[in-house]
């Protein structure tokens, strides 16, 4: 048996033989990504308050498998020993996530100096061992406390306590941290918490179902406005306060699904590009170009908010690089001349998203319905960001394969078997290489994830990680994938 497994192992090594350090530029950021909220557990501990994610998972019917992040990985005991995985993974560097409730669990100005050394402890192993910390200050979890208090996103007043949270962690851990991201996914959590309500706060703008609280459609636009300022009010700080003794980029990070026209047709083609204007421009566009796309305007008018002039004169000059999370492609149909449900299609700028076409997928399934393996998508997308954004840097902040459900309960069969993450991250690799020849500014690329967590409302049902988690002992085990990214990772250098 052992002798099969390492068999398999070989033929899959050489089958992946072709993709080598080398073939990325000297100081290429190569490492692993999770958040706080899906790995840490630490549940009101050491004076954390509850966050959003504590509130809303605690809802019955909100997480399918009924469980929590109460205690996820216990990453928040076991830091040092996940240090140490990523050590032996040979990575140069790690995307985590600040929990903001850990650090200032209640109104603005109260400290928790637990929740600081935390972290600070985190940074000082990681830097030890030479694997550069790459900050995310929001990974969708907040203080339950701001939602009751005044309606997080909903009102600009979360601009100013976002800008203290992010000021107080500049002043505590700045000076050892080289990129700052600001936000994950805010294109993901916008929709999903205010326009599907399957996300916390829960509330719907369309007449969906599942919803919680609210219906309004403006509800999107607005939460989005608010964070886009959030972030610009966060930069101004780290500019004005830090920015010339810390040194320190800014990134925000979005999720791009590929769109692919579903035919020639001119209304599926330019249906394919209103949806990637719809998730990825509406927060880059204000960023770098200063306003919302046009394209979005177009559809909404008066419902998409409007920057005022020292707005605008705000967001200038606050982005360094553009932070990719790429997990799928789907095909893109009109429904504003076509007969779809125009309601259930807002979300993606009136466009009908399906896998398939003439009965065949568009990629192979994986774990996650919702997700499509077609490598090709990872060059289209960040070619899109290359080129409507004037060549900025991007960093592939997340990319990530999910274990089928049927291979994701024995430890031996995801051991030895996931061979589809191997062959993944080989081909998404080598697309990414595609866009970089072709111009790209790409500097890094982080896998999803170091280990098995908490995928939001899918609980711990999918597996992720290239390390397998025993949710009843944390044991941590290497699957085929850790070995083969440790194989590669043998010539990457640490970051200088
Ligand atoms: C994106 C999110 O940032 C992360 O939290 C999630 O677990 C992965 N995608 C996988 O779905």
């Amino acid at each position: 048996m052992e002798k099969l497994a390492l068999l398999l192992i070989s033929f899959f090594f050489s089958l992946a033989a072709a993709l080598e350090r080398s073939q990325f530029p000297p100081g290429f950021l190569f490492g692993t990504s999770t958040s706080s909220y899906q790995i840490e557990g630490g549940y009101l501990e050491d004076n954390k308050s509850l966050s959003n994610w504590d509130a809303f998972t605690s809802m019955p019917g909100k997480i399918k498998d009924g469980t929590n992040g109460n205690i996820a990985d216990d990453h928040y005991h076991l830091y040092k020993e996940d240090v140490e995985l990523m050590h032996s993974l040979g990575v140069n560097s790690y995307r985590f996530s600040i929990s903001w409730p850990r650090v200032l669990p209640s109104k603005l100005g109260d400290i928790n100096w637990n929740g600081i050394s935390f972290y600070n402890d985190l940074i000082d192993i990681l830097l030890l061992k030479g694997i550069q910390p790459f900050v995310t200050l929001n990974h969708y979890d907040i203080p339950q406390e701001l939602e009751d208090r005044f309606g997080s996103w909903l009102n600009p007043q979360i601009q100013e306590e976002y800008g203290y949270f992010a000021d107080v962690c500049f002043e505590a851990f700045g000076e050892k941290i080289k990129y700052w991201i600001t936000f994950n996914e805010p294109n993901i959590m916008i929709k999903w918490a205010y326009m599907k309500g399957i996300y916390p706060p829960g509330r719907c703008s369309q007449p969906f179902g599942d919803c919680t609280f609210g219906n309004s459609t403006a509800e999107p636009y607005i939460a989005a406005h608010n964070l886009i300022l959030s972030h610009a009010t966060a930069v101004d700080i780290y500019r004005k306060k830090y920015q010339e003794k810390q040194g320190g980029s800014f990134g925000i990070v979005i999720s791009i699904e590929w769109k692919e026209p579903f035919s020639d047709d001119k209304m599926d083609v330019s249906a394919a590009a209103r949806s990637v204007a719809f998730n990825v421009a509406w927060y880059l566009d204000p960023l770098i170009l200063g306003d919302y796309p046009s394209e979005m305007r177009e559809i909404l008018g008066p419902r998409l908010p409007t920057f005022s002039s020292d707005e605008k004169k705000k967001l200038q000059n606050k982005l360094d690089f553009v932070g990719v999370n790429h997990y799928s492609t789907k095909y893109a149909r009109d429904c504003i001349v076509s007969h779809c449900d125009s309601l259930t299609t807002e979300t993606d700028g009136f466009v009908f998203t399906t896998e398939e076409k003439d009965g065949r997928l568009i990629g192979a399934r994986t774990g996650l319905p919702e997700f499509f393996v077609v490598p090709s998508g990872m060059e289209k997308a960040v070619l899109y960001v290359t080129q409507r954004y004037n060549n900025i840097s991007i960093f592939i902040t997340e990319n990530g394969s999910v274990a089928q459900d049927s291979r994701s309960d024995g430890i031996m069969e995801e051991l030895l078997n996931d061979r589809e993450r191997v062959e993944f991250h080989r081909s998404y690799l080598s697309s990414l290489l595609n866009a970089m020849r072709k111009g790209a500014d790409v500097k890094g690329y982080f896998i999803w994830s170091l280990i098995d967590n908490f995928e939001w409302v899918y609980g711990y049902t999918k597996r992720f990680g290239l390390y397998h988690v025993n949710y009843d002992t944390q044991e941590r085990t290497p699957k085929l994938s850790a070995k083969w990214f440790i194989k590669k990772a043998t010539s990457w250098k640490p970051f200088s």
